[in-house]
């Protein structure tokens, strides 16, 4: 009996062992407010991978740099310190050239473009670009078109000359701000606020949803609305970390992503001009808006960028780009039968 109840005890001790095993610990990290569409989506993220996996998983969300800046973070990503994180396009400069172009100004018309592009073959294989650097990307999440701001109103291009703008740290910017006789400088995102404030930089570029939760309307006079550029962003992972996991975890973690995704570019999509909206009630900074000639001149200004990039880039991705502009033939019939 003694025997019996003994193996009973340890048949007892490893099957709750077995269930009762540690959940995997899933740190997502990012530099924005939590109400903005990244800062959703992570939200969601979360909300989802726990309630597939419950007892699985467990996902920490870092918003507002707390854990990691910009910098840091794909470094502790490699280093294996967060699981997930989601850079804007523009700052994947170091592992591959490729992602530089959703920095190439006025290359998409809008982010419906930008959709097109990212959702297309050529797009989808940029989530592979970084594989060999031990990166692997789990779909682009919008946050929308970039507007410039600055002390001093903003019409034509001549109106940067000298001027210091902070930039996201990319050399199409960098490329991109010197075409107007700007002086960029490359500042972490967490420290934009403070440049901003203490004169270090006269301007930058963001879209509505930062400079609205990050109130950098506070501290610019004047916003140009020139949607000259996208600031997107991919959601990568450490490639050994992904493919190590168990195949269910993986899969069920790889849909609660793409729904966090989808969820999360909604609110890009609908939810910009909110972020607009409020910037202006909130009577700090100035809107101007661009004539078709005026945009037409920062355009001729800037667009010398595409042909500096191009051999990093790659001609064939540039077209691809171009080509999603063009709205697919059934949207195009839909349309015009609206009018
Ligand atoms: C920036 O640095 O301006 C942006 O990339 C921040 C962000 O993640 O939206």
């Amino acid at each position: 009996m003694k025997i019996i109840n003994f193996v009973l005890g340890i048949l007892l001790l490893s099957f709750s062992a077995m269930t009762m095993a540690d959940p995997v610990i899933i740190k997502y990290s990012h530099v924005v407010a939590e109400n903005t569409p990244k800062g959703q989506a992570a939200l969601k993220f979360k909300e989802l991978a726990e309630k597939y996996l419950p007892g699985k998983v467990k996902v920490e969300v870092f918003p507002n740099s707390q854990l990691f800046g910009d910098g840091k973070e794909m470094e502790a990503l490699l280093l294996g310190d967060v699981q997930i994180v989601a850079p804007s396009l523009a700052k994947f400069g170091k592992y591959t050239t490729k992602l530089q172009i959703f920095d190439l100004p006025f290359l998409f018309d809008d982010i419906h473009a930008v959709d097109r592009f990212q959702n297309s073959a050529k797009g989808q294989e940029l989530l592979a670009s970084m594989e060999g650097k031990g990166l692997v990307g789990l779909g682009f999440l919008h946050n929308g078109m970039k507007q410039l701001s600055a002390n001093v109103p903003l019409r034509t291009p001549a109106d940067a000359k000298g001027l210091k703008f902070r930039i996201q740290s990319s050399d199409v910017l960098e490329a991109q701000f010197k075409a107007v006789g700007g002086n960029p400088q490359k500042i972490a995102f967490a420290e934009v606020y403070q440049a901003l404030q203490s004169g270090v930089v006269d301007g930058t570029e963001n879209p509505w949803s930062n400079t609205y939760t990050k109130k950098f309307y506070e501290v610019q006079k004047y916003i140009t609305e020139s949607d000259h550029g996208v600031l997107d962003y991919m959601v990568v992972t450490n490639e050994k970390w992904w493919k190590g996991l168990p195949a269910d975890i993986r899969k069920a973690l790889g849909k609660a992503m793409s729904e966090s995704i989808a969820f999360g570019n909604k609110i890009a999509l609908t939810e910009d001009q909110d972020y607009r909206t409020k910037v202006i009630e909130a009577k700090k900074a100035e809107v101007i808006k661009l004539t078709k000639a005026e945009k037409a001149e920062w355009r001729n200004a800037m667009k010398p960028v595409w042909a500096q990039f191009e051999p990093e880039i790659g001609k064939d991705l540039i077209d691809a780009a171009i080509q999603a502009n063009e709205l697919p033939v059934a949207a195009k019939k839909a349309k015009s039968k609206k009018k």
